[in-house]
């Protein structure tokens, strides 16, 4: 197999309905790994489609009073808006109704029928609609579709049958064989299962509707609406007629389809190949469900979550990273508002964007924000290249297994490291010190190639970020155009101007959104007091309250309560620990080095268990978001507010 090649496909989905979250996640899987293997220098070939044949489609139509045809252009338009808000990088998209489409169809079914594989008789059995599928009545549960529970209808008539049964032996052996064609392995097992208990003949044809592919030598017949969609595959490389399109792509390295379709893609399809003498795509990926709040989500129960709307309300990355990094791939996994919000505050706002705006800060004030040349190499920068450098090889071997969750975690392990090298080498105290200055070159060198490397490694994911890393790094090289091997570290030029911007994610504020979020425990959100009449206070009222700069030397995650953090803060003449409710605002590594406001002669207070000698202030702005008090690297911790 042509190893520098990858044809990769999503299910072609049925304009019956706008598309959710639950499509959209396949397409960002599809998108993502078909944007990381032209990272990784192969030609890439990215299919989608619609599905718009069938009884389903002509039945809603007629529902609404417009032709079959109506209905899809206008539904399609809708798929194809969505996938430019996802940012989605198809190479082609494939509509059934398309005359290039019925081409190919009508050329499979005459190939296979010439081939004596397709005979005419007489069906009488069950038929789920929504599913588009056939069952025979012992596979029935309770009267109803064994796959989605939903009433079936009896049909009777007239049909052309696939001889799947004389295909089942070679099946079988092609799946022994190649163990990668099934994935994952559950699935595999499954699958086998079920070509175990014996193949029944397909019915590729019907009779009591007209909204189809006509069969070529029998017009009365239009043909099944799945034996007609799995030739998507086909026809969006040129098949029939665009022989060095077709054979320079085919077979596809990756079926990426949802775990119910899993039996078409890894029974029926494969038949039709081996039928056609056509080699098989070398991975059928059969991923979990998404579901909300850990139910399945479907129109009936109102839970169906529009992509749109998530997009319009909280940016494309957001939603992408959210599904490419929350869900382990192949299982099913859940989608709620707080999960997004609280992922996208902790990993794309703390930890990502917070490591940009924070070394930018620290640029422009010791290097007037250009690129220093960094000096000679200390054990910590050697282990945080050699960190780098790791990450591509362990998202490389990841990826190629579509572990993508696991291949992001390990990325936001190297930003998290990102964070704490900052914390460790303080730069802030460097720059006080003139003899330092080579050092803090080196360092700040180090946090802005790393920087570099983590907008390439993430630009197949969220390309919208990594755009916008680039362009505050001041990188000119077109991002677009990079392999990885311009990953290694070292590519940063020294002189490099960098363009501070706006955070490139502002926390999301949990409480605005969801109406639910407990506020922080100590006063610190609390509104201004009245400053009229009683309120006023003297002068010597002030003197009481003792306000002093507290340095935070380190923070963590309370024990027992995640709105707390525990801080350790430097007061000059001693250390004080301080309990805090801003878990939900800052990440303890954004907290350390900062110079904080505290009142240091307030009675010590024991907080889930923990004793907090201080208060630390903050304001917060009228949507909730909360600030600490700060004031420059410049005043001495143990300074006193006045
Ligand atoms: N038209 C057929 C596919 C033909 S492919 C030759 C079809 N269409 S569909 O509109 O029902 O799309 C099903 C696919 O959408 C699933 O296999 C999966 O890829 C995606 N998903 C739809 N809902 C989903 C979830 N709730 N969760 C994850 N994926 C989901 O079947």
């Amino acid at each position: 197999m042509d190893n520098n090649k990858f044809y990769i496909t999503t299910p072609i989905y049925y304009p019956s309905d706008k598309l959710h979250i639950g499509h959209a996640y396949t397409t960002t899987v599809a998108d993502s790994l078909a944007r990381w293997h032209k990272f990784l220098g192969k030609e890439v070939r990215f299919l989608t489609g619609s599905d718009e044949h069938g009884q389903k489609i002509q039945r809603i139509a007629k529902e609404r009073g417009v032709t079959p045809q109506e209905y899809v252009d206008r539904i399609v338009a809708s798929f194809k808006d969505l996938w430019q808000r996802l940012n989605i990088e198809y190479d082609d998209f494939v509509r059934t109704t398309e005359a290039r489409h019925q081409r190919a169809v009508q050329e499979v079914f005459q190939r296979i029928y010439d081939k004596g594989d397709i005979y005419k008789s007489k069906y009488k059995g069950w038929y789920c609609t929504p599913c588009e599928t056939f069952w025979v009545e012992s596979k029935l549960v309770d009267g109803n579709c064994p796959d989605c529970g939903r009433s079936v209808e009896l049909v009777e008539e007239e049909s052309y049958f696939f001889k799947l049964s004389k295909y089942q032996d070679r099946l079988l052996k092609h799946i022994k064989e190649n163990p990668e064609f099934i994935q994952p392995e559950s699935r595999r097992n499954e699958m086998v299962n079920f070509i175990k208990d014996g193949l029944e003949d397909l019915c590729v044809s019907r009779t009591t509707f007209d909204w189809g592919v006509p069969v070529p030598i029998d017009d009365k017949h239009v043909i099944y609406v799945w034996f007609d969609a799995l030739t998507n595959y086909l026809t969006g490389i040129g098949f029939p007629d665009n022989q060095e399109l077709f054979s320079k792509w085919w077979p596809a390295e990756l079926h990426l389809v949802g775990k119910e379709i899993m039996r078409f893609h890894t029974i029926i399809w494969p038949i039709i190949l081996l039928a056609l003498d056509l080699p098989l795509p070398k991975t059928v990926f059969g991923h979990g469900w998404l579901l909300f709040d850990n139910d399945k989500m479907s129109k009936s129960k109102g839970n169906v979550v529009d992509p749109i709307a998530l997009i319009d309300e909280f940016g494309v990355d957001p939603i992408r990273y959210f599904l490419l990094r929350e869900i382990s791939f192949g299982q099913d996994g859940n989608f709620n508002r707080t999960a997004l919000i609280e992922r996208t505050n902790a990993d794309l706002a703390n930890d990502l964007g917070n490591l940009l705006n924070r070394s930018l800060s620290m640029l422009n004030r010791y290097f007037d924000g250009v690129i220093p040349a960094p000096k000679q190499l200390e054990e910590i920068d050697q282990a945080l290249v050699k960190a780098a450098n790791d990450t591509v090889t362990r998202m490389t071997a990841l990826i190629e297994q579509l572990k993508i969750n696991e291949a992001l975690a390990v990325l936001w392990q190297l930003i998290g490291r990102g964070n704490k090298y900052i914390d460790e080498t303080a730069p802030w105290a460097l720059a006080k010190d003139p003899e330092k200055q080579d050092r803090l070159a080196t360092v700040m060198y180090c946090i802005f190639e790393l920087q570099r490397i983590t907008a390439l490694l993430l630009k197949s994911f969220i390309p919208e970020t990594s755009t916008k890393i680039w362009q505050q790094l001041g990188l000119s090289e077109d991002l677009d155009k990079l392999l990885v091997d311009a990953a290694e570290w070292g590519g940063l030029k020294p002189g490099t101007a960098t363009q501070k911007g706006d955070p490139i994610f502002p926390r999301i504020d949990v409480k605005a959104k969801q109406g639910d979020t407990p506020k922080p425990e100590q006063a610190q959100a609390e509104p201004p007091a009245e400053t009229q009449g009683d309120n006023l206070v003297d002068i010597s009222d002030f003197a009481k309250l003792e306000l002093v700069i507290a340095r935070v030397i380190s923070a963590e995650k309370h024990p027992n309560a995640d709105r707390l953090l525990k801080l350790k803060v430097d007061i000059g003449d001693s250390e004080r620990q301080i309990v805090a409710g801003i878990a939900k605002h800052y990440h303890p590594s954004e907290l350390i080095g900062k110079n904080i406001v505290i009142v240091a002669n307030l009675k010590p207070a024991k907080l889930r268990g923990e004793v907090s000698e201080g208060m630390l202030l903050a304001a917060s702005s009228p949507d909730g978001k909360l600030e600490l008090v700060t004031v420059s690297e410049q005043i001495a911790p143990g300074s006193r507010v006045k």
